[in-house]
């Protein structure tokens, strides 16, 4: 190969696969010359004629010589006799690679040919197949945007497996690596068995009926299940054959879970088959969101996007923000624990509370829905959860780490807690102190005490009475929720007061709680009640648009059902002291919650010096008053909030960088930032994944001289699905780039 092009790629096999890669060859001009060899005379003549190949033959060794790559691409079953056909003639620099469904026993046939392999062999497999067959079946673009395993062996030479994975990549394909055991489990459940059970169901009701009559009254489902059972059958009884015992073993697996279908079917066991179908349900939206590029936990993630916002415009009319974030884990955690069956409307559909919900799930609790911001969650009591399948991922959401800690703490079996980037350096030692004060056995990891987190089960808690250092209601909550399993009292006293949602949760599921002052206290061995719960509109997302109304000239916007909980209204206060104009209407109490509608209009903004009471009520909406305070007059000044260094990134530092890049004087101090009111210009800042500061730049734009543009905005999706379709009826003039 020189400058990557081969002087001569021999296909064995002009199939599907085969005559794809030959066209994609010849079409982005990747070799000088191609030949090919099948073993109908017909195709041979076939491929030469429609010129996919230059000379085809149907003695495979006149085609491989002098070839510098070749290609084997007929069905796996026959990979020892074309070995041997072909390797007395293999050009000695020759690179051989695979495109067979099965590795293990292409590479057993290898050796069997050659002993030790020789350093060009690189087996692989491009997952790109279709249910059509033949050379005229081929396409140039077959492998674009597919995937394609290497399996390399011991002996293949690196030089070998990189120029084969540039060649799939010049195709378009993605390409990853495994060892050939994992490739063959892997396959043998993602591919394998869905073609046997395609093959079975239609040949099983084809003769069920003589005259295959019940097929006129087949529908779509029938038809998706079934379409791959169109596929080539010799190739797939090699398959089959071939990858015989991860196969067998997929097989048995599913048996058992389809005989468990079948019992549940029979003694009318709905919550066994609502478990099912809603597990089910759930994977299969992730799979298809995976496959699409869009929402949803990890995906979202990789996703790059990009938010540009004009300047000016102003904020009008009646807006509904999605639902609290705290609230909405809240629910699924105590529905999950709960007897009976817990209905939740408003639940907010963002990726961290999902994250929550989709924990629940994993631990065998059935959960209807999210659907338009309504869940069922049918509750298995405290002592029901059962063991993960394996590590619990929780994608961005500290909430949902350091509440689960607690309760994982108590619980029978062993569990693994995962994050995100973000959430991987967040620190976990604050929850896992006093948990194992109470008998926990729970590690975080590295020096810095930060996720993974991995808790060890069967440990009987006791109750302790914790002093908290820092005023943080996730570690209240997490000790809390443990209290719940263990011996005595559990008791947690505050610095200062923090959101009360848990304990304001427990007692509407009908749980004791006894507060005095600034100490929560809970006895163990309780149970919760099924309840239903409404979660009013979060005041956090709602802060932005506090702040955007408040900055920009003749904005007068009215925020529905907002949740006001005095434990969360610093924002308001901060803003009316600033003079900001923000009138509460319609306050009412809904599930135990205070909520009110929120007028706001533009007003006169002036500095002032944050009092540090305000600082736990108001944490999660700082960046946003950040931005409040680049357009007030005068200069702000935030002490006693070294906490913000810790929330998803250090909001202090990112927030002042970016408030610099638009010209604003804001210097970070350890513990605060000072903050002086100007002028904001045009500029491109970085969110750092953060999500919150994300948004409070795209408010910015509505005072500033020239469009901001923001970076890394994906995590927007954690706590504000739609905030830009919101932000923009709203008045906000914002679009969105996505890049893949
Ligand atoms: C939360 C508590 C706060 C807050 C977070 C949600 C909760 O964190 O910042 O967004 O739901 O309990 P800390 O407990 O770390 O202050």
């Amino acid at each position: 190969m020189s400058g990557g092009r081969f002087r001569k790629v021999a296909i064995i096999g002009l199939g599907l696969i085969g005559s794809s890669f030959a066209r994609a060859l010849r079409d982005l001009d990747l070799a000088a010359e191609i030949t090919g060899s099948a073993r109908s005379q017909k195709t041979c003549a076939l491929a030469e004629e429609i010129g996919v190949v230059s000379q085809s033959f149907r003695n495979p060794a006149d085609a491989v010589r002098g070839a510098d790559l070749v290609f084997l691409a007929m069905p796996v079953e026959s990979t020892e006799a074309v070995l041997r056909a072909i390797k007395d003639d293999l050009a000695p620099d020759a690179i051989i690679t695979d495109g067979g469904s099965t590795k293990g026993n292409v590479v057993a046939a290898a050796r069997r040919v050659f002993g030790a392999l020789p350093r060009g062999f690189v087996p692989g497999h491009p997952i790109a197949g279709s249910e059509q067959s033949g050379v005229l079946a081929g396409r140039p673009d077959l492998f674009a945007r597919h995937k394609v395993i290497l399996t390399p062996v011991p002996e293949s030479a690196p030089e070998a497996v990189a120029k084969v994975r540039a060649i799939w990549q010049a195709m378009g394909a993605e390409v990853l690596e495994m060892p050939v055991e994992r490739h063959d489990a892997v396959l043998a459940r993602t591919s394998h068995l869905p073609h046997l059970l395609a093959f079975s169901l239609v040949d099983t009701l084809a003769r069920e009926s003589e005259n295959l009559d019940i097929f006129r009254y087949a529908a779509g489902g029938f038809r998706d299940f079934t379409r791959i059972a169109a596929s080539d059958p010799v190739m797939w009884r090699d398959i089959f054959r071939g990858n015989k015992t991860a196969l067998l073993s997929a097989l048995d697996h599913f048996t058992d879970d389809l005989a468990m279908l079948r019992r549940a079917i029979e003694q009318d066991d709905s919550e066994g088959l609502l478990g099912v179908f809603t597990r089910a349900k759930a994977a299969r939206d992730h799979f298809t969101h995976m496959l699409a590029g869009t929402a949803y936990a990890k995906t979202m993630k990789q996703k790059d996007i990009e938010y540009r916002v004009q300047p000016g415009g102003k904020l009008a009319g009646a807006v509904r923000v999605p639902g609290d974030k705290s609230i909405s884990h809240r629910s699924i955690m105590l529905g999950s624990l709960a007897d009976g069956v817990t209905e939740v409307t408003g639940f907010l559909e963002g990726e961290d509370a999902l994250a929550t919900l989709q924990a629940f799930r994993d631990m065998g609790v059935v959960i209807e829905g999210p659907h338009d911001g309504e869940v069922r969650i049918h509750g298995v009591g405290v002592t029901g959860l059962k063991p993960p399948p394996g590590p619990i991922y929780c994608g961005n959401s500290g909430t949902s780490m350091r509440l689960l800690s607690g309760i994982l703490s108590a619980q029978s079996f062993d569990s693994v807690m995962t994050g995100d980037p973000s959430l991987s350096k967040r620190p976990m030692e604050r929850v896992a102190k006093p948990l194992r004060q109470m008998g926990a056995e729970i590690q975080t990891t590295g020096e810095r005490g930060t996720p993974p987190v991995t808790i060890k089960g069967g440990r009987q808690l006791k109750g302790i009475h914790y002093d908290m250092p820092v005023a943080s209601a996730q570690v209240k909550s997490g000790v809390l929720l443990a209290g719940l399993w263990a011996e005595g009292e559990t008791v947690v006293t505050e610095p200062a007061p923090t959101r009360d949602h848990t304990e304001r949760m427990l007692r509407g599921f009908g749980y004791e709680v006894s507060v005095a002052g600034p100490t929560v206290a809970v006895r163990g061995g309780g149970r919760l009640r099924a309840t239903r719960i409404d979660v009013p509109a979060d005041i956090s997302s709602a802060a932005f648009f506090m702040v955007g109304a408040s900055i920009a000239p003749g904005s007068d916007i009215t925020l529905q059902h907002v949740g006001i909980n005095p434990t969360r209204i610093g924002v308001i206060n901060i803003l009316r002291a600033m003079g900001g104009d923000l009138t509460l209407l319609n306050e009412r109490e809904v599930g135990g919650e205070p909520v009110a509608d929120i007028r706001i209009r533009s007003a006169r903004l002036k500095g002032i010096r944050i009092p540090e009471d305000q600082v736990p009520l108001a944490i999660d909406e700082f960046p946003a008053l950040f931005i409040a305070a680049a357009c007030a007059e005068g200069e702000t000044v935030l002490t006693g909030a070294e906490e913000l260094r810790v929330k998803e990134s250090d909001r202090i530092q990112v927030m002042a960088d970016g408030l610099a890049i638009l010209g604003i004087d804001a210097r970070p101090t350890p513990d605060g930032i000072v903050i002086q009111g100007g002028q904001l210009g045009a500029g491109r800042v970085v969110s750092h994944g953060d999500h919150r500061i994300a948004m409070s730049f795209a408010m910015a734009a509505l005072r500033a001289s020239g469009p901001i543009e923001i970076e890394d905005c994906a995590n927007v999706a954690t706590s504000f699905p739609d905030f830009t379709g919101i932000a923009r009826r709203a008045g906000l003039l914002v679009s969105v780039q996505e890049k893949d």
